[in-house]
C-alpha cells in the first residue's frame, strides 16, 4: 500500500537513515578478474548486479544502472537529462565516448534568457520547461544496448521498470535536495505529485512511486529509441513543454542523435589516462593539469607547497576551459595543443613554486556557470570490459518541471551554456562566445568519466564523480592518489579543494585543511574559502596489485561492490 508508514515512525526512519549514511561507504577487496559495480544508489548498484548474473556484460549493466539511477536518484540523473558513457572493450582495449548530452532546442536563441535591456532574466534557464534541453540519455542507453551489450532492453530495463512501479524508500540525502528545490517542484503539479509528500519536504522512508515513468520506460523497452523520441510519449513531452512555455517541438526530439566520440587521451608518469572528450571539459583540464605537474616531485612535498601547485594547475587549466571550450561540433577547438607537453612546459614557465598568481594576470576569460548536482557510476564485468559513466540533469531535479502523463522529469541543463557571453551572468561569472546558445548546439560540460591505466601493469581505475563544475578538481585528486598507490577508502575519502580561476579562490571543505597549512597559502598570497559542507560522490573501481576494490564515497548513500 502506498505510504502506509505512519508518521510517528518519522524519528525510527531519522535514525535508519543516519545509520546507513556511516554504513554506505562500502570497500571490498577480492582477486582481480573479479566484476565490480560503484553506483550511488544500492538499488542501482544491485540492479547493475543482477544484469551481470543474467548473463549481461558491462555494458548491459551501465544500462540497467542508468535506468535505475533515473528512477531511484532524480535529482542527479535521469531519462529527461543527458550525460557520457566512456566504453572499453576488453578484447580490443578500444575506449569510445558516448556523447548523449543535451542539445539546444532548435527555436532557441544565444539571447533567450535575456531581457529586453539585454540582462539575463535570474531563474529562467534554471526553473521550468525553457531551462530543458533535448535529453540525451534515452538515446544514449539504446545506442549502448543495441550496438554494445548482450542483453535486450525488454531485460536490461526491467529493475528500472519494477523499482519506478513499486517505489523506493526516500532517504535523508533524497530530503536535503527537495528541501533544495522545494519552490521550483511546487510549480510543476506532475513533479510535486511525484517527488513531494502533500506539496511537502517527504518523510525518511516515503514511498516515491512512478507509474508513469515506467510506462515511459517500458516504451523505450518495446520501441527502443522511437518509444521516446517519436510517438506517444514524444507527443505528451512537446504538448507539456509548449504549455509550460517552453519551445520544444516533435522535431527537436526526432532529430536528437547520440554521438561517439574519441575519448581525451593523455599520459601523466607512467599511467595512460583516458578521458571525456568536448562537449565536455573534464579530458582536456585533466590532461593540462597533468601535464603541469608531472613537472614536479608532488610526493615529496610539504602540503602547503603540494596544494599551492596544483591551485595553479587549476587555475590556469579553467582559464583554457572558458576560453576555448565548446560543442566541438560548432567550434574549432585546438584540442592537440592543449593536451600537449609543450604547451604545458609553457605554462610551468607561467607559474612560480612561492606566490600566487592573480586570475586578473592570465589573459581575460572566465568559467561559466556549472550545477550542483549529476551522478557517477562505474562498472568492470569479469571479461574486463570497464564503463565509467557520469550523467545528469544539471541542478538537482533538474529544471524541476514533469510535463504532464510522461514521469520524465526535465533538465536544466540549458544553463550550462553563457546565458550572455562576454557579461557576469547570474552566479557573477562571465562566459564566452565558444559556449553560447544556438540551436542544436551541445551545452559545455564539467562531467570527467574517466579510466586510468598502468602502462606497465594490469592495474587500473574507473573513476568518476557529481559535483558541478569541482567534478574535473575531484578526479584530479583521485588520480593521484591512485598514481600515488593510495587505499580505494583514502581515495575517495581525501579532503577536497578546488580553483576554477575565477573567482580567484580556494574552496575547500569544511574542517579539512589545518591552520598550519592554510596560513603557508594564504602568506603565498592565495585567497581562501571554507565552505559550508563536503561535496562530491565519487565512485570507484580499482585494480591494484592483482585486487580488485571498490568505494562509494562516504559523502553519498552509495553502494560499491566487488562481485565473485
Ligand atoms: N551539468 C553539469 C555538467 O555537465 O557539467
Amino acid at each position: 500500500m502506498k505510504n502506509s508508514i505512519p508518521k510517528s515512525l518519522y524519528l525510527f526512519y531519522l535514525l535508519i537513515s543516519t545509520f546507513l549514511l556511516f554504513n554506505y561507504s562500502v570497500v571490498q577487496a577480492s582477486s582481480s578478474g573479479q566484476a565490480a559495480i560503484a553506483t550511488a544508489h544500492p538499488i542501482a548498484t544491485r540492479a547493475g548486479e543482477q544484469i551481470l548474473k543474467q548473463g549481461g556484460n558491462a555494458f548491459d549493466a551501465a544500462v540497467a544502472i542508468s535506468a535505475t539511477l533515473a528512477v531511484v536518484e532524480p535529482f542527479g540523473s535521469g531519462l529527461g537529462g543527458g550525460g557520457f558513457w566512456l566504453l572499453q572493450d576488453a578484447k580490443t582495449k578500444k575506449t569510445i565516448m558516448i556523447d548523449g548530452r543535451e542539445t539546444a532546442p532548435l527555436s532557441a536563441n544565444e539571447t533567450m534568457y535575456q531581457d529586453r535591456q539585454g540582462n539575463v532574466i535570474k531563474g529562467l534557464s534554471i526553473n521550468g520547461a525553457l531551462a530543458a534541453g533535448i535529453p540525451g540519455e534515452p538515446a544514449a542507453l539504446v545506442h549502448i544496448a543495441k550496438k554494445y551489450g548482450r542483453l535486450p532492453l525488454s531485460k536490461s530495463l526491467v529493475p528500472a521498470i519494477q523499482v519506478a512501479r513499486k517505489g523506493f524508500r526516500v532517504t535523508s540525502l533524497y530530503r536535503r535536495m527537495v528541501n533544495f528545490r522545494l519552490k521550483a517542484l511546487r510549480q510543476s503539479p506532475a513533479a510535486a505529485k511525484v517527488f513531494l509528500y502533500r506539496n511537502k519536504v517527504p518523510y525518511p522512508g516515503y514511498l516515491v512511486q512512478q507509474p508513469d515513468l515506467a510506462k515511459t520506460l517500458e516504451a523505450i523497452a518495446v520501441h527502443g529509441h522511437a518509444g521516446f523520441y517519436q510517438g506517444d510519449v514524444a507527443k505528451a513531452l512537446v504538448k507539456g513543454v509548449q504549455a509550460a512555455n517552453g519551445i520544444w517541438s516533435l522535431k527537436d526530439l526526432a532529430s536528437y542523435q547520440v554521438k561517439e566520440r574519441q575519448p581525451i587521451v593523455g599520459q601523466y608518469k607512467n599511467y595512460r589516462i583516458i578521458s571525456a572528450a568536448p562537449p565536455s571539459s573534464g579530458g582536456i583540464a585533466l590532461v593540462t593539469m597533468l601535464n603541469i605537474l608531472e613537472h614536479y616531485d608532488l610526493e615529496k612535498m610539504q602540503p602547503a607547497q603540494r596544494i599551492h601547485l596544483l591551485v595553479e594547475a587549476m587555475r590556469r587549466a579553467y582559464r583554457d576551459r572558458a576560453e576555448f571550450l565548446g560543442d566541438p561540433d560548432f567550434i574549432s577547438i585546438p584540442v592537440n595543443e592543449l593536451v600537449s607537453k609543450s604547451y604545458a612546459k609553457k605554462l610551468v614557465k607561467t607559474m612560480t613554486v612561492k606566490t600566487a598568481t592573480p586570475s586578473s594576470d592570465l589573459k581575460a576569460a572566465a568559467p561559466v556557470p556549472q550545477g550542483r548536482h549529476t551522478t557517477h557510476f562505474s562498472v568492470v564485468d569479469k571479461e574486463g570490459n570497464k564503463v565509467s559513466a557520469t550523467l545528469s540533469v544539471n541542478y538537482p531535479f533538474g529544471s524541476a518541471f514533469m510535463p504532464p502523463g510522461t514521469g520524465v522529469l526535465l533538465n536544466d541543463e540549458m544553463d550550462d551554456f553563457s546565458s550572455k557571453p562576454g557579461t557576469p551572468n547570474v552566479y557573477g561569472l562571465v562566459g564566452n562566445k565558444n559556449n553560447a546558445i544556438a540551436p542544436g548546439k551541445r551545452m559545455l560540460s564539467s562531467m570527467s568519466p574517466t579510466i586510468v591505466e598502468n602502462i606497465n601493469n594490469s592495474d587500473y581505475a574507473v573513476i568518476g564523480t557529481p559535483g558541478g563544475s569541482r567534478i574535473i578538481t575531484m578526479v584530479l585528486h583521485g588520480i593521484l592518489g591512485f598514481t600515488e598507490g593510495k587505499s580505494v577508502a583514502a581515495i575517495v575519502n581525501k579532503p577536497r579543494y578546488h580553483h576554477q580561476y575565477l573567482p580567484d579562490i580556494i574552496q575547500i571543505e569544511k574542517g579539512s585543511m589545518p591552520y598550519k597549512v592554510r596560513k603557508a597559502l594564504e602568506l603565498m598570497q592565495h585567497t581562501l574559502k571554507e565552505l559550508r559542507g563536503r561535496y562530491g560522490n565519487m565512485q570507484l573501481i580499482i585494480n591494484q596489485n592483482n585486487k580488485m576494490m571498490a568505494a562509494s564515497d562516504p559523502r553519498g548513500e552509495g553502494l560499491a561492490l566487488v562481485i565473485k
